[in-house]
């Protein structure tokens, strides 16, 4: 910790702020934002909300103090460009910490963490090891799959992936055969479904990687840990395509007024150090090379990552809803 009186003889610490505006929670982001002003001098500032903070930022206009949007799922990174309250980042650091994949290819969006999604698997009535999602649609699994809402922003990431490696005829057929081995109309989060699976409910659920690590560690909600005993996780198309791949990321916002800060701490969480952080404290994937998983995430099984861009993947985010209502996805199996 810096004392007023350190601080003031260093003159790094002049050199400002940047403002914040975050879905992610603060605890998950605040290791990082220390380690930030640590390094660069730069004050932080955060705006934490569940919802509305891109409309917010919309609103705000050409007056918005908000410096840059941190948000989840390409979805929502892809609806802040979409919103156009985004600007391009235009940084060599950034360019060569973060593959191509997972930024948008004109820079209005960065992935800085990965969330695969994957399958929970009972571990008393699921044998087999290994799995695609083009199974999903086999009528052996008849009642056996538990879902969230297919219009969830994490359900159309994966019917969009889907859409973009198969086209939408296929990816249709695929969704009705789904559809009609769910146990139950979809409802709930993904942690929902891992209960599903414990109480005997579902064999299968769908969800994202971390899900694990917050159930496996749950302190305020020690049942938690009971519903991750009684599941494996099946990491899909490990032997082909690779598993689909979500971001948690970063948009620098249209009117920064500390844009300089900005792309500052944009460079500085695309880095080593802050991408074992952040990874770490969510159970999530590096996007940066070379930067370890943790050991507990190493745990669950090795991720093999479908290296299809997360641009491509936005794309196709419209039909993939489409397709969701045309099937009745969420009105349960048809039969
Ligand atoms: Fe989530």
């Amino acid at each position: 910790m810096l004392t007023a009186a350190t601080t003031a003889s260093m003159p790094a610490l002049a050199d400002g702020e940047v403002n914040i505006y975050s879905y992610r929670q603060p605890f998950l982001i605040q290791p990082l934002l220390d380690a930030f002003t640590q390094e660069t001098g730069v004050k932080t500032n955060v705006i934490f909300a569940k919802k509305g903070l891109g409309e917010r930022i919309s609103a705000e206009g050409e007056n918005s103090p908000a410096d840059v949007l941190l948000t989840v799922d390409i979805g929502r990174l892809d609806g802040a460009k979409q919103l156009g309250i985004t600007q391009p980042v235009s940084s060599d650091v950034v360019n060569e910490n973060i593959p191509a994949q997972y930024r948008d290819p004109e820079g209005h969006w960065v992935g800085l963490t990965n969330r695969a999604r994957i399958i929970y698997a009972s571990k008393d009535r699921v044998q087999q090891d290994t799995i695609t999602y083009e199974e999903l649609a086999d009528p052996k699994w008849q009642g056996k799959i538990c879902t969230r809402s297919g219009q969830h922003v994490y359900t159309i990431g994966l019917i969009a992936s889907m859409i973009a490696h198969h086209g939408e005829a296929r990816t249709e057929e695929w969704l009705v055969g789904v559809r009609d081995n769910l146990a139950r109309k979809p409802t709930g989060n993904d942690r929902a479904q891992v209960k599903a699976i414990f109480s005997g409910e579902c064999d299968l659920s769908i969800g994202n990687t971390y899900y694990m690590g917050k159930m496996e560690t749950n302190e305020k909600d020690p049942e938690q840990k009971e519903w991750a005993k009684s599941v494996k996780l099946l990491f899909p198309n490990s032997e082909d395509r690779g598993s689909h791949v979500n971001l948690a990321g970063v948009v620098l916002a249209k009117h920064a007024p500390n844009k300089d800060n900005a792309v500052k701490l944009i460079e500085f969480l695309s880095g080593g150090n802050a991408q074992q952080i952040y990874a770490e404290t969510n159970f999530e994937y590096p996007v940066t090379p070379g930067v370890e998983v943790s050991d507990r995430v190493k745990s669950w099984g090795d991720l093999t990552p479908d290296t299809l861009s997360l641009a491509e993947i936005a794309k196709h985010r419209k039909t993939a809803s489409e397709l969701v209502d045309k099937v009745g996805f969420d009105n349960g199996p048809a039969s």
